[in-house]
């Protein structure tokens, strides 16, 4: 049964509370029993290595009430894993994948009237999160670790949704070391980005288009999304050891040559930003965010990439078959989705 009082098609991609969460911990070298929980606070020790160090790592994934009415989550495996991965990098206890699957599928099922109506636009937003919760004072991982899976109803993250929004380039911010931890999801990455982020707000623009933290020659990705676009007709999205390996992106790479069209991962120079017709950022909450013009804040240079202000016909081909795929209108040919039943 629906929420009657949420206005799902005005939603914004922010917290609405559910009527629970699920948390499972790590204990004396073993995960303990999964606890629903209808408190949305915790009580964690306050010199917990969370707190102090960072040990912090999280997923994004969303549930969708399809065409036929099921809900479907997408990619739950591939979140597992990297979760998995994002964990390992900070020397976390990795969460199995059958717990994490359990947890994100019985979350979505205890809330099922928060998961939006088909045909709304917005979705259920699954946000799994792990912390060390050991206290410590030195620098040093924690034994014992929680895992927390929450729900929360969102809309676009991008104000106005699939429109053309504005990025800006600038050298004066990096969000991640070259040798450093942007391949994986955890909470230090984004308190890195805040400043930045803030700034390129303030200024009217939806986010920074980083650039490789080494050289500062190459596009890295978009705040919180990875950054696409076409050149003469091909998918083009860079390669980078700095960016979060996004399964949106990956999934857009699968569709982009199920339409045809070439699909290349590579250092992509800033002044080839001159070249392409159409641009996007990528991710679950971004989806297929399409992009207006690239400010270089220190050389003036604007590339605009949309000539007249709409989405090209590729991103919006691009995003409209992802939505397909998501919502069980098209077929699911790679088992990306999980029904829920
Ligand atoms: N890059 C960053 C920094 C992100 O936070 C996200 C969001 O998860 C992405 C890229 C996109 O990844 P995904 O498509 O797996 O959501
Ligand atoms: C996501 O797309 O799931 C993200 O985590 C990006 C952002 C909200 C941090």
């Amino acid at each position: 049964m629906n929420n009657a009082d949420i206005d799902w098609k005005t939603l914004p991609f922010g917290y609405v509370p559910t009527d629970c969460n699920l948390r499972c911990t790590y204990r004396d070298g073993k995960w303990g029993e999964i606890e629903v929980s209808t408190s949305t606070t915790i009580d964690i020790h306050i010199a917990a290595t969370a707190l102090h160090y960072g040990q912090e790592a999280f997923e994004g994934l969303k549930a969708f009430r399809g065409v036929d009415g099921k809900i479907r989550i997408f990619r739950l495996e591939a979140n597992a894993e990297r979760m998995r991965q994002s964990a390992e990098g900070i020397l976390m206890e990795p969460v199995p994948e059958h717990i994490f699957r359990e947890m994100c599928i019985r979350a979505v099922k205890l809330n099922e009237r928060f998961v939006p109506p088909y045909g709304s636009g917005a979705s259920l937003y699954i946000r799994p999160l792990e912390i060390g919760v050991t206290a410590r004072v030195g620098v040093k991982p924690a034994d014992e670790y929680t895992f927390i899976v929450l729900v929360t109803p969102v809309g676009p993250y991008f104000k106005g949704g699939f429109k053309c929004t504005n990025y800006c380039i600038t050298r004066k911010y990096d969000r991640v070391a070259p040798c450093g931890t942007g391949r994986w999801k955890i909470g230090g990455n984004y308190a890195a980005s805040l400043a930045a982020g803030e700034h390129a707000h303030e200024m009217g623009y939806s986010a920074v288009l980083y650039l490789d933290p080494k050289e500062k020659l190459y596009l890295d990705e978009c705040g919180p999304a990875n950054f696409i676009a076409i050149k003469d007709g091909k998918y083009i999205t860079p390669k980078s050891d700095s960016i979060l390996p996004s399964i949106t992106n990956r999934s857009l790479m699968q569709i982009a040559r199920d339409m045809g069209l070439e699909v290349e991962q590579r250092h992509i120079p800033v002044e080839e930003l001159a070249e392409c017709s159409e641009a996007a950022a990528v991710g679950t909450a971004a989806v297929a965010s399409p992009v207006g013009r690239i400010d270089d804040l220190d050389n003036g240079v604007q590339y605009v990439i949309s000539k007249d202000g709409k989405p090209g016909p590729i991103v919006t081909e691009l995003y409209n078959r992802l939505n397909a795929i998501r919502l069980g209108e098209a077929p699911d040919t790679y088992g990306w989705n999980t029904i829920i039943d």
